[in-house]
């Protein structure tokens, strides 16, 4: 037993307050005139103990963190929702929104979403929570039970997900039918677009949030890598894995994949209609990556060994694995994204070797000015 709780705090020391809310860059909330006083302001605390001290809170949905010319933390009672408040541009200010407020997906039960649906699946408005009519009920509305006017709630742990009692006297409860997260967004490919909200990893750990070092130390710092979203503590695929993954909370483990769904339509559809228009043939755009063409020789004309042999080289690009990178025969290809198609040499003493005798398109060397900016 005591093993385990000495475990449960290794663990949960790792955990920042951060997880708990979704980061808006250089944007602050302003609340409209009549609420200013509902604004608390903490001057001089640490971004850590901001959010810790907002989630303790039962007052606090967001904050704004002032970090020029001096910090401040101000803790608000709503997320940005036009009603209560305005999301405007500040660059001395990052705006925190807790994910449960914002988020339009649940994680397992959905006990903690604080969504404003208030519709169920099959149409009808949902009763305020306050009223025992048309439906008399035994919950009572609380500052820490999420009851707020008729939103989808799930204060009973339903496996289905939040409900509610609706105001058609017939029908005395419904579930919302709010998606999974893991089930918002399909992926295709490696998901290397995915920008959805999934959080955990398949083996159900936190992940930990990619502008933070701790528990694990990496390179993908999200200001580095400006193209690859790589929000909060959100499953990405910045380095073309086979899938989304993330670094995990648990000390033990640096990183792991992330369960998303695959689309289906994706699978169905026959490999004429797969075909986008960016692909190239005889020349290649920006890195490369949509270069489809049939080069299958180095720079320097040494023949390419075949992606789906495993010699004279073992490599993790199986044809099947990146299904998308049109790894086909021995052409140069770039699934990884080097800085232009490459292959793997069919010499044992020359690992890989790009080939650059395939010419940029004559409309990307236009475009070059505005690389970077996708
Ligand atoms: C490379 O492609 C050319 C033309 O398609 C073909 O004749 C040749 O056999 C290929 N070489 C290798 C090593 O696959």
């Amino acid at each position: 037993k005591k093993i385990c709780i000495f475990l449960m705090c290794v663990f949960t020391a790792f955990r920042s307050a951060l997880n708990d809310f979704q980061r808006s860059e250089g944007r602050e909330l302003v609340l409209k005139s009549w609420n200013v006083n509902r604004l608390t302001e903490l001057p001089g605390i640490t971004l850590e103990d901001c959010a810790k001290r907002c989630t303790e809170s039962p007052e606090c949905r967001a904050f704004s963190y002032e970090f020029r010319p001096s910090l401040v933390c101000k803790h608000l009672p709503w997320v940005g929702d036009r009603d209560n408040a305005d999301v405007k541009r500040n660059v001395n200010c990052d705006l925190y929104e807790m994910k449960v407020y914002v988020r339009k997906c649940i994680v397992g039960k959905g006990e903690d979403y604080r969504g404003k649906v208030s519709t169920t699946k099959s149409g009808r408005t949902c009763q305020q929570w306050w009223s025992k009519f048309p439906h008399d009920h035994r919950w009572t509305p609380s500052a820490t039970n999420g009851l707020e006017l008729n939103y989808c709630r799930n204060p009973d742990g339903d496996p289905i997900g939040p409900w509610c009692y609706t105001t058609d006297p017939e029908r005395r409860y419904e579930s919302c039918d709010i998606p999974q997260c893991k089930d918002e967004v399909c992926i295709t490919c490696n998901g290397e677009d995915y920008r959805g909200q999934v959080d955990h990893t398949v083996s159900g750990k936190e992940c930990q949030r990619w502008d933070q070092q701790y528990p694990h130390q990496h390179i993908y710092q999200p200001e580095k890598y400006p193209d690859k979203s790589l929000d909060d503590n959100y499953c990405r695929n910045p380095d073309a894995s086979p899938v989304p993954w993330c670094y995990t909370t648990a000390p033990t483990m640096e990183r792991e994949s992330c369960d998303i769904r695959k689309c289906r339509e994706y699978f169905s559809e026959s490999p004429k209609r797969r075909f986008r228009s960016s692909y190239t043939t005889n020349c290649f755009r920006g890195r490369g990556e949509d270069y489809r063409g049939k080069v299958n020789e180095t720079t320097s004309g040494i023949p390419c060994q075949r992606w789906d042999a495993q010699k004279p080289h073992e490599h993790p690009f199986f044809p099947k694995t990146y299904e998308c990178k049109g790894l086909e025969e021995n052409y140069c290809r770039n699934p990884d994204g080097s800085e232009a198609p490459w292959c793997f040499t069919s010499l044992s003493e020359m690992r890989t070797a790009l080939c650059l005798q395939i010419k940029r398109c004559a409309d990307d060397i236009e475009a070059e000015g505005t690389v970077g900016a996708r």
